[in-house]
């Protein structure tokens, strides 16, 4: 085995997983207490930083002198400070510019406009902007979000001109609404070939993903050949990506692409769909290594994110009639009557989740199905009556 010493920036649980399984060292930069390390490694605790001086200047501080052969993101905003850190000590080299544009949906948009990637009209937002201009060029509503967010934390939807101040906010991008269901492509690169590809219908926003979509040949065959233009064009060159995209009745249009595992439960959803294990993909991909993917899926999967929305959780019914199912493969509830919710703030904020498989995508989707009609979490008001 090779002398392999990681450094883990943004951890996930899949990741940290297979690094102990394979007993690879590793060090790790969080920025909460999620996971520990081994001895002789170090983990550090530290926000992770949206400017390349302010990450070096970490990384001085936290791994000076340190040695790592590779350094792995496993979340949006680890992104960037694994390409600089990479730099920093020692490790397996990537393009800081490739880490900064799939960080800033402005400069992966404006980049991949050039190469003639089909996305929605879009703007810098900048508070010199007229209001009047903004929807004469975008329409109504206007798409206003952050450039670095994930999980469609800080979205908003402008509906008239008076809506829109420019100036009371930093750092956004100006779409014009796209109103289309959308899937995802999730790809395993080893030195700048793509090795394998998924397709994820987003079922239900934000709830169901149905991991692989069922799509026309000529659809799907177009999805990838975006899909391929777009790694190329940010010179992507290992690793794992999650391109997401609107499907128009004009053709598909380019969302974004992370450089990294998506979210969603999509990982645990590929693993029972195309039967391997996506994370010990993933980590052969960062150390550049030969993976051996299947060619065909076997199993129609899915993963169903449970959050009610705000109040009390007054009962949680139907648990049992899921867990008979024989398709059901995983079930996590990680929420109790009694307990307070919030309104979700973002994608990554859930309660638990179904993980599913089955042998047609008909079952699938009546799978599905029983699976919202019958697991209901009841709530009570936030402000209760009178
Ligand atoms: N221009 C748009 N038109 C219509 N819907 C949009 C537009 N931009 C964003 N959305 C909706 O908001 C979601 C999140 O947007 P986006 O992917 O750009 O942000 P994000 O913070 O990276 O979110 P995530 O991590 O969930 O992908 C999209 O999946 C889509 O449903
Ligand atoms: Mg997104």
């Amino acid at each position: 085995m090779k002398d392999y010493r990681v450094l883990v920036i943004g951890p996930r649980r899949g990741l940290i997983e297979e690094l102990r399984e394979r007993r690879i060292p590793f060090s790790v930069w969080q920025t909460r207490h999620l996971f520990n390390v081994g001895a002789g490694q170090k983990s550090v605790i530290a926000p992770f930083w949206n400017s390349a001086q302010k990450n070096r200047e970490q990384i001085r501080k936290s791994f000076s002198g340190q040695h790592f052969t590779h350094v792995i993101a496993g979340t949006e905003s680890s992104v960037l400070p694994a390409a600089v850190a990479r730099r920093q000590v020692g490790a397996r080299l990537s393009s800081t510019a490739t880490g900064t544009r799939c960080r800033d949906k402005l400069h992966m948009k404006q980049h991949l406009a050039g190469f003639g990637i089909p996305m929605t009209r879009f703007l810098a937002d900048s508070p010199s902007l007229d209001p009047k201009q903004v929807f004469d060029a975008l329409g109504s509503p206007v798409v206003r979000k952050f450039r670095k967010s994930s999980g469609g934390k800080g979205l908003t939807l402008l509906e008239r001109e008076q809506d829109y101040v420019p100036g009371d906010r930093e750092g956004c991008i100006l779409e014009r609404y796209i109103d289309a269901p959308e899937a995802s492509v999730e790809s395993f690169i080893d030195k700048g070939a793509i090795k394998f590809t998924n397709i994820t219908a987003y079922h239900r926003k934000g709830h169901s993903n149905f991991v692989p979509a069922v799509l026309e040949k000529a659809l799907s065959e177009t999805l990838l050949a975006m899909n391929e233009r777009v790694i190329s064009a940010l010179g992507i060159a290992w690793g794992m990506t999650h391109l997401e995209v609107y499907l128009t009745k004009n053709g598909p249009l380019f969302g974004e692409i992370a450089l990294r595992p998506p979210g969603g439960y999509i990982m645990n959803a590929i693993t029972h769909a195309w039967d391997f294990n996506p994370w010990s993909a993933f980590v052969a991909m960062e150390l550049g290594e030969e993976f051996i993917f299947p060619e065909q899926a076997s199993q129609f999967a899915a993963s169903e994110v449970l959050y009610p929305g705000a109040g009390i959780v007054s009962a949680v019914r139907g648990k049992s009639r899921v867990l008979d199912e024989q398709g059901v493969r995983e079930f996590r509830l990680k929420v109790k009557v009694g307990e307070q919710l919030s309104a979700r703030a973002g994608l990554g904020q859930d309660i638990g989740y179904v993980v599913h498989a089955s042998a047609s995508p008909a079952e699938r989707l009546s799978l599905h199905e029983l699976i919202e009609r019958e697991l209901v979490i009841e709530l009570a008001a936030l402000d209760g009556p009178g």
